[in-house]
């Protein structure tokens, strides 16, 4: 049902008008005899099409017009100004404050219905366009979500592959991701920050897919040489994720070349010091160094949380950053929870 407010000071015009419309399908007709009246309705109610008379006491027609086109959710209703014939430049004013069309008075039955029916029609493909844009601006947003669901799950897939030829628990990455959003979250970064952590951290050490068996499955320690492929799992990681659109895996990337960095600059691949480790790095550092430490490895038991927290406190600003150990430890009892939490 459509909507036709009409707005005449004289109420047997008014009547008049009820009644051409009432002969129209589809449209409902909502009078008033006081232009104060009408503007208080409209401002609370939606109307389809308004039809103005332009002699009233205040506000006349022009300035119904004006305040109606300043109101949210009328600024495109269609108008109707219902003129004397002689009132040309009453009607060039009107046009100009944003009335569509005119009518002249006194009003012819079939001119009206006319005059009505084309504005409505404009009106519905006006609504029909805004519904239209509503519903693609609704897939699109869908669609959206969809895609990024989809990266998350892949990447969630692609660090299960990571952890799947090392000794290391599956639950070792899903802790380590946690600890490294609760250190952000203490260093002030924003929740997006914080979640592209999460899922970018897991895949540090990716690169172990390229290290030999008789290296990564070596039992016992490794000769120097040795040692040095090791290594190179950090460089190879950062090669199988580079370059990529997706801000999860290029962080991914800046993790798995850095998270062996050391504060002091004695860490590898690159001896990177201080400021120079992406701050992510220096956060996965301490993360995965805390994990490993206290969970059990087929090279050692797991250690009490004391000891490691010790060893930590002796790195600190040697292997750690200050700031960020800091963070870790006021983080320390959230920590603890994931901890029990992702046991296993
Ligand atoms: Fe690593
Ligand atoms: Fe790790």
């Amino acid at each position: 049902m459509m909507t036709i407010a009409m707005v005449d000071d004289n109420e047997v015009n008014l009547a008049l008008y009820e009644r051409v419309v009432a002969d129209m399908e589809g449209c409902a007709a909502k009078t008033f005899a006081s232009s104060k009246v009408a503007l208080e309705w409209l401002s609370v109610n939606a109307a389809d099409l308004v039809v103005v008379d332009y002699r009233m006491p205040e506000p006349d027609g022009l300035d119904m017009i004006r305040r109606l086109r300043s109101m949210n959710g009328h600024r495109d209703v269609p108008i109707v100004m219902l003129t004397s014939a002689k009132e040309r430049e009453t009607r060039l004013a009107a046009l100009d404050l944003g009335a569509n069309d005119f009518l002249a008075k006194p009003v012819d039955k079939v001119e009206f219905q006319v005059r009505v029916r084309n504005l409505l029609a404009l009106r519905q493909s006006q609504r029909h366009l805004a519904d239209r844009a509503a519903w693609l601006a609704e897939e699109v947003r869908r669609a959206t979500e969809q895609v990024h669901a989809r990266e998350r799950e892949t990447i969630i897939r692609l660090s299960h592959l990571a952890e799947y030829r090392d000794d290391d628990t599956a639950q070792h990455t899903v802790r380590m991701a946690h600890y490294c959003a609760v250190v952000a979250r203490n260093l002030a970064f924003s929740e997006q920050e914080q979640e592209l952590l999460l899922l970018a951290s897991p895949l540090h050490d990716i690169g172990k897919v390229g290290i030999p068996d008789r290296i990564l499955l070596k039992p016992g320690k490794l000769a120097p040489q040795e040692w040095e492929v090791m290594k190179r799992h950090t460089e190879i990681g950062a090669a199988i994720l580079a370059d990529s659109t997706s801000d999860i895996l290029r962080m991914a990337a800046s993790i798995a070349l850095s998270h062996h960095e050391k504060f002091d600059g004695s860490g590898y691949p690159k001896g990177l010091k201080g400021e120079q480790i992406p701050i992510e790095g220096r956060i996965c550092a301490i993360s995965d160094v805390f994990d490993a430490l206290t969970s059990k490895r087929p090279y050692k038991e797991a250690w009490p949380v004391e000891r490691a927290l010790r060893t930590i406190d002796e790195s600190d600003g040697s292997h750690f950053d200050p700031r960020i150990v800091r963070a870790f430890k006021q983080g320390f009892d959230e920590i603890m929870k994931l901890k029990q939490r992702f046991a296993g």
